[in-house]
């Protein structure tokens, strides 16, 4: 059995971030999302992996390398647009060479593992297995249609009228029949070769398509929300370890890990939270459920419920919530006249100012 795992695409749901870095890359308790599904991947024993990239191909290369850090195997296949999900197989066809395999969106986060379920198909003569999970806004995925037997009798792709609340997760497992799928269908509304679509027409052609309710969690990382939401819900569980320093008037509660080279000076963690390696906190409050990554500086400022991306500076700013700041970024007070806020913002930015 084989992996496929896609890692194009661009991202619009999290611009600015994603103008200049890939989204599977985004850190999620100071580590990239992408590296999550390849540690799941693994840990379902598969190693040959192929890796999807697009306009972002050098930087998925550049943290993934020839996987060897993570225990598999990577070949890098490029997506010249992003045409689809089926065009993802359908280009990888030489790769996958008449092996079964799983495909796994890079974007995606299913906390547990896939080990069971990959068990599971190799235990099957399913032609594919899909994931499928109840969420309260159905129309933003690809939805299925149960039959009262259980089996699946419609599958559609971001619904306007969807017709129940099953999502489908970006993790699916395919037999040899998907590549004659994927040859068969034509581009979406939205121009884009749709896995849902491919599914369906194995549906239609009388192939065993097996649904498999995911109790556990699982997010789509494309919007801030869940970013936010699924970078709180790995911090609930991290193994708290104090590696770099703490002076005497500093302050760590509860789960906290504070990575190698960071220091703290006069400064609270309350956990769960992260500090990256090499980062700086003087006079600064970080509260629960916030992951700031390496090499960020951070004074003067109480932060929650936030992810701050590398080399962040951000400096006597009363308190952050809710926020994601990008790499390099610069959040400082104003001291010049006239009093006011100077900005230079990334296209596509969101910035929401507390004023009183
Ligand atoms: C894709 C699939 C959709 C699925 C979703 C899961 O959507 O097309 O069916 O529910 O992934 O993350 P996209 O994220 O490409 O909009």
């Amino acid at each position: 059995m084989k992996a496929l795992v896609l890692a194009g695409g661009s991202g619009t749901r999290l611009r600015p971030i994603t103008h200049t870095s890939a989204k599977q890359l985004v850190p999620v308790a100071n580590k990239p999302v992408l590296f999550y599904g390849l540690e799941a991947i693994r840990g379902a024993g598969i190693t040959d992996v192929g890796i999807i990239v697009g306009e972002t191909a050098a930087e998925i290369e550049n943290a993934v390398g020839d996987g060897s850090q993570f225990g598999i195997t990577v070949t890098y296949i490029r997506q010249e647009a992003p045409l689809g999900l089926a065009h993802a197989v359908l280009i990888a066809r030489d790769f996958l060479a008449g092996e079964p395999f799983v495909m796994y969106l890079g974007d995606n986060m299913i906390i547990g593992g896939i080990s069971g379920l990959v068990e599971e198909f190799r235990h099957t003569t399913s032609d594919a297995l899909i994931l499928l999970t109840k969420v309260d806004n159905p129309s933003a995925f690809g939805v299925a249609e149960l039959g009262a037997d259980g089996r699946i009798i419609r599958l559609v792709e971001k619904p306007a009228d969807p017709p129940s609340d099953l999502a489908l997760v970006g993790v699916y497992m395919f037999g040899l029949a998907i590549h004659e799928a994927v040859r068969s269908i034509k581009p979406s509304g939205r121009g884009e070769l749709e896995i849902t679509e491919a599914i369906q027409w194995l549906v239609d052609g009388g192939y065993d398509v097996a649904p498999h309710l995911v109790e556990g969690y699982w997010k789509d990382t494309g919007r801030l929300d869940d970013m936010l939401e699924t970078n709180r819900h790995i911090l609930e569980s991290i193994e708290p370890a104090i590696h770099g320093t703490v002076d005497e008037h500093s302050t760590i509660v509860g789960r906290v890990v504070i990575e190698e080279g960071a220091s703290l000076v006069r400064s609270t963690v309350r956990g769960p939270a992260i500090i990256g390696r090499g980062t700086r906190l003087v006079d600064t409050y970080v509260g629960p459920f916030t992951s700031i990554y390496h090499s960020c500086v951070v004074e003067r400022t109480e932060i929650e419920y936030s992810i701050v991306l590398e080399r962040a500076t951000i400096r006597g700013i009363g308190r952050i919530e809710d926020s994601l700041i990008g790499r390099d970024a610069e959040v400082v007070p104003s001291s010049a006249l006239p009093k006011a806020h100077r900005l230079m913002i990334g296209d596509h930015s969101r910035v929401s100012v507390a004023t009183s």
